[in-house]
Parts: structure tokens; sequence; C-alpha cells
């Protein structure tokens, strides 16, 4: 027996490409070496996110068929707020395009200049909807010292100390991002949220989650807590949606569809502004930018995402897969979570420093040596360029992540992904760092323009041309 397998067989398949040598250093070369402006065409395993990547159930399938367009009143709408009351206990229902508009309307109408959002740590998305509003986002994780069960907690000293210090009138909102993606997609326990849930009481402040992995947090409360063990995955998530006054969530992730999010809330009276915000900006509030034919999939998603066997089947895939890559050489973090495993390319490549981006260098080389497409959250993402002209201001750490596509791939694949990172493990001191020719604002990742090496120094591709940053990203041939 082995000791998991896919618990599902499949029904529809599509080819992956696999382009040759020649053909991926021209791609990555072409897209001005950043892995965002490479193909999905020149790509053979895609593990840049598992954010609307996943593969749709037949059951899925099939409710598409029955999705109702009306613009107002759609039943699959009603099949949808059904379902989502019934998981959240939230009597008030928001369907959004993505989870991102989500926050842009709810934070909006919270949130007032000065105001304060405190989070385990907020999402990127979600640090700029705090920020569009005039207020602060303040990231308290707990400090972990050493591999902890609950890494995503949010550290209850940390919040006690700021609300009853001087700022304390000022915080608006708690935000317990499950599981915190940015904080290595660890989970939340079930104790934390209790506790937060005390301290919001005390000092009137409201608790919100970012529940856009609900059913993995959950999943893994029951493998990690030993008061949880053996309880269903969806009495769980209830316990914690219970726990709060309301949640959005990208349903692009554990809505097991290709798009969608919502706002749920338990406050009428905000609800109503939500409404009136999502009218101008999203839709009427029955599909809120979504078609009738999504809110079907994403209702049956919900349903399916809470299933022990699919859960299971997640959370060992993901240990197996971050043991494999960790015996192939690869620092990984561990515990891994579910739905990706954090590499620390400062770690395997100390001769590379911040500032020329050792976790780019990592998934620029990975890619090189299979097609492999992964994420940099480094220096590239969450440093900064120095304001008098020096070296970038580097990131806390330099991680790669390596995020898997819900039902998408097989073990088989992932073997693949480990023999090409013991590729690149062999030859890590030849590994090159890489400089910042072109970039805009602070989400300079997408887009960026790099070359490898030295400004002056060798290039990582000898005999290759500087890329052109005006040239348009291309296929290889
Ligand atoms: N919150 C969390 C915790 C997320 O991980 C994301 C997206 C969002 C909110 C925003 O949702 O993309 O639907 O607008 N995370 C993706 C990722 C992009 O790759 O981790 P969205």
């Amino acid at each position: 027996m082995p000791a998991f397998m896919e618990p599902f067989r499949i029904k529809a398949v599509e080819p992956i490409p696999f382009p040759s040598r020649a053909q991926r250093r021209r791609a990555l070369q072409d897209a001005g070496f950043n892995l965002f402006r490479v193909p999905a065409a020149a790509i053979t395993i895609d593990l840049l996110t598992d954010s609307g990547t996943s593969a749709m159930s037949a059951a899925q399938w099939a409710a598409l068929m029955v999705g109702d367009e009306s613009y107002a009143g759609a039943r699959s709408y009603q099949r949808f707020e059904q379902v989502v009351r019934e998981l959240t206990g939230y009597a008030e229902v928001i369907p959004v395009h993505q989870g991102r508009a989500a926050e842009r309307i709810l934070l909006g109408r919270l949130l007032r200049p000065g105001d304060l959002s405190v989070s385990n740590t907020h999402f990127d998305t979600t640090r700029a909807s705090v920020e569009a509003a005039g207020a602060r986002a303040v990231d308290l994780p707990a400090e972990a010292v050493g591999p902890v069960a609950f890494g995503g907690d949010l550290s209850v000293p940390a919040l006690r100390d700021l609300l009853t210090g001087p700022d304390g009138g000022s915080v608006r909102c708690v935000v317990v991002t499950v599981t915190n993606n940015a904080g290595g997609g660890q989970p939340v326990s079930l104790g934390n949220v209790v506790a937060v849930r005390e301290l919001c009481d005390r000092h009137g402040v409201t608790l919100l989650l970012d529940a856009s992995r609900f059913a993995e947090n959950a999943y893994l409360i029951t493998e990690r807590d030993p008061a949880q063990a053996g309880r269903p995955p969806r009495d769980v998530a209830r316990e914690v949606f219970a726990l709060a006054d309301g949640c959005w969530a990208s349903l692009k992730k554990d809505g097991i569809a290709n798009i969608g999010g919502l706002i749920a809330l338990r406050d009428a009276d905000l609800a109503r502004r939500c409404r009136d915000q999502l009218i101008a900006v999203e839709g009427f509030p029955t599909y809120g930018g979504l078609a009738g034919r999504d809110l079907e999939a994403l209702a049956q998603g919900l349903l399916e995402v809470t299933d022990p066997d699919y859960l299971r089947y997640r959370a060992q895939t993901t240990r197996w897969f971050g043991d494999r890559l960790a015996d192939a050489g690869l620092p990984v973090l561990q515990p891994t979570g579910c739905h990706a495993v954090y590499v620390d390319a400062a770690a395997l490549l100390p001769h590379v420093p911040p500032h020329r981006l050792p976790a780019t260098a990592l998934a620029n080389e990975l890619y090189l040596a299979g097609a492999v497409r992964v994420s940099e959250l480094g220096t590239l993402v969450f440093g900064r360029p120095d304001p008098d002209g020096g070296d970038d201001l580097p990131a806390p750490r330099e991680l790669v992540r390596f995020a898997l596509p819900r039902r998408v791939y097989t073990k088989s694949h992932l073997e693949y992904v480990v023999e090409t990172a013991a590729e690149v493990v062999a030859k890590a001191t030849e590994i090159p760092g890489y400089r910042v020719v072109e970039q805009t604002g602070p989400l300079r990742h997408f887009t960026a323009v790099l070359a490898p090496g030295e400004p002056g120094g060798p290039a990582a591709l000898p005999g290759r041309p500087a890329p052109d940053p005006t040239s348009p990203p291309r296929a290889p041939h």
C-alpha cells in the first residue's frame, strides 16, 4: 500500500509543454528573467500559485450547465448563499469576482484614516486595501522559535500590549489570515482565535477572517491539535467562523474554482454599505462580478473542499513533496502546510547577497533546469529600492514558494520537480545573482526586467545579448 494516493481518477486531460533547454533559456531571456513574464506555453510544471489554478470536479463541471444567468435574483446566487450561510453561519453573503475586490470593498467601508488594522500577517493585497483606506496595517505574528505546530498564530501578548497602549483606541479591526500565506502557509490554532476573540470583545474591536484557505487551516487543526483529532474539518471550520464577526475569502483557493470571492458578515448595516459599493464596482449583489455558472461551481467546490479524504491527501502530498525536496538538498521550511512548500534560498545560495536576489536566482534556475515555475518571496517582492540609489533594502527572508494547485498534479509530476531541484542543488555554487534593470511601483515583481550577474560582470548566459526590456515576452519556438 502506498502511503497516500490521489483520491480521484482523471476524466479530462490537458497536455503539458516540454520546452527544450535552448527554448527555456530563450524564453527566460525574452521575459527579462522574470518568471511572471514567461508564457505558460513555455512551462512544464507550474507551481507559481495555488490561486485559480484548481481542477474542477465532474460535479462542478456539471453544475456549470445549470447556472442561472439572470441579472437579479438568480437561482445560482441562492444556492451559493445557502452553502456559504451553512458553512460560516453569517447571514449576509456577498459574492465578488476575487479576494482583493472583497478586501477593497469591505476594508474601504470599515476603516477610516488613522485607524489600525492588526493581523497575524496581512497578505499584500490586503495591506494595499488597508492603506488605500488611509489606515495602517500592523503585522503581529507570534514569534516562533524553531518548527512549531501553529506557526500562523497571531501574537496574543503583542496584541494585548497594542490594545492597552497609547494606540489601542485606533485599532479598528483584527484580521486573522487562515492559513497564513505570507507567513509560510502555516495554520492558526483554534486556541489562538479564541484568545484573539476575547481581546477583541474586551476592547470593542471587529474580528475578521481572511478565510481564503479556511478548509486547509481546519484540517491542519485536526492533525496538529490533539484535542481536535478526529473531528470533521467542516465542524472545525464552522467553529472558527463562529468566533469571528465576518470574513472575506478569495475562493480561487478553497473554493476549488478558477475565479470568485466573497464577503460574509453578521452586521447587516455594514453589509448594506458593502453592497452599495459592490453595485458601483463589481455588479448587482446577486452576482457580484461573477457569472451564474461561476456561483454554481463555487457552491459545489465549497462542499467538496472539506471532504476529509481530499484534505488528508492534500496535506500528505505537501508533506511528502517537502520531504523529497529536502532530501534533494533544498533547505525546506518545516513543518509544511497544505498549499505550498517554502524553501530558504539564502541558505542554499550564501554567495548571492540579498540585493542580488537569491530567491529569484533559485526560481530562475529551476526554470532553466526543467521548465518548473515557482514564485519568489524575497527581496524582489518584499524588499524596497533604496531611496538614495544604493543597494535594495532586503526582505526579512529570501523564500521561494512551490505552490500546489488543487487536484492538478500527480505524484509523478512532483517527482519530476524533485529531480529538477536535485540538478539545481548540484550546481548551487555556480548560480548567479540578478539585478533589476527596470521596475515600477510597489508591485514591481510582476513586471520588473532583470539581468543576471553583477553590473559589468560576467552574465549567467554567456554569448547571449542583454535582454531588450522593450520586447514583449514570447513563447519559444
Ligand atoms: N488573501 C490571501 C491570504 C491570499 O493568499 C490572496 C491571494 C488574497 C487574499 C487575494 O485574493 O488573488 O483572489 O484577489 N493569493 C494568491 C497567491 C495571489 O498566489 O498566494 P485574490
